[in-house]
């Protein structure tokens, strides 16, 4: 069942995106060489706590941690650890909160430092596919077109939807119905009404879009160990139209220097 939310609860989770998009912001310049991806984690849990928000992800199905830090092949859920970022690595960050009862779920990949000419198309594509994506958000549309968007979208660019993840619903749960795929035919599903709110995430890859599990049994990468690129955002319709709830300020970019000082690698 899918939950339509009224304006107050679409109010609320307006507040909840800005807080999710207030610390990626804040995250996206610390990823730069000689970080540690746990530092990243390290920030992100200290800056929810102190905006009053609850890290979605920790303790979620037994998720370690507050943040995904997927590198490079790795496409989603890579669980932050002592691994130092390298010039040329592709890092997706993929954060959540809990705020006054209400979810919100974003994600985004940045180049550490100079990359390849195809890893910054690739992430390029993943932020295009995500744009044709919501540009199919409309009143009357059905579901699939979003999916179908999407898809169309990363395989004109020459790169690969991956199939086993899915966007989804988002609310008083992480996740809610309906799924969102990023692949599938046009006219199919749900109509998008007022009161739907999406977490819409393509998930893409540089070369096939089969996947495996690594040992850690969260670590999601490529079968062909292909880079690949994870972009975000909650958006809700609305009555005046479609909202990214999770859009990120330009302003924001920046990291708080007393929550920095405590990482000694930051
Ligand atoms: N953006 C991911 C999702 O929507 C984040 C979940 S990570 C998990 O599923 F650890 F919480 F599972
Ligand atoms: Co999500």
């Amino acid at each position: 069942m899918i939950i339509y939310k009224s304006d107050q609860e679409l109010e609320a989770m307006r507040q909840s995106g800005r807080i999710v998009a207030r610390i990626l912001s804040e995250l996206e310049p610390l990823v730069r060489p000689g970080i540690r991806t746990r530092d990243l984690d390290l920030y992100a849990e200290k800056r929810a706590r102190e905006l009053r928000a609850v890290p979605a992800f920790k303790g979620y199905r037994g998720y370690p941690a507050s943040v995904c830090v997927s590198v490079n092949e790795e496409i989603i859920h890579g669980i932050p650890s002592g691994r130092i970022l390298q010039e040329g690595d592709v890092v997706s960050l993929d954060f959540g909160v809990l705020y006054e009862g209400f979810f919100s779920d974003s994600a985004l990949t940045v180049p550490v430092g100079r990359v390849s000419a195809e890893a910054r198309k690739l992430v390029g594509a993943a932020e295009r596919a995500f744009a044709r994506g919501l540009e199919q958000m409309r009143e009357g549309n059905r579901l699939s077109d979003i999916s179908a968007a999407i898809q169309r979208s990363v395989e004109e660019e020459g790169f690969s939807v991956i199939r086993q993840f899915v966007g989804h619903g988002i609310g008083r749960a992480l996740h809610e119905e309906p799924q969102v795929p990023n692949f599938g035919t046009p006219g199919k599903g749900p109509r998008i009404r007022a009161g739907m709110v999406l977490a819409i995430e393509p998930m893409i890859a540089l070369g096939g879009w089969e996947v495996d599990v690594l040992e850690d049994g969260w670590t999601a990468v490529t079968r062909d160990r292909s880079l690949a690129a994870h972009f975000e955002h909650t958006v809700a319709m609305t009555p005046n139209g479609p909202e990214i709830m999770s859009a990120r300020a330009r302003d924001e970019a920046q990291p708080r220097p007393d929550v920095l000082k405590e990482s000694p690698h930051a």
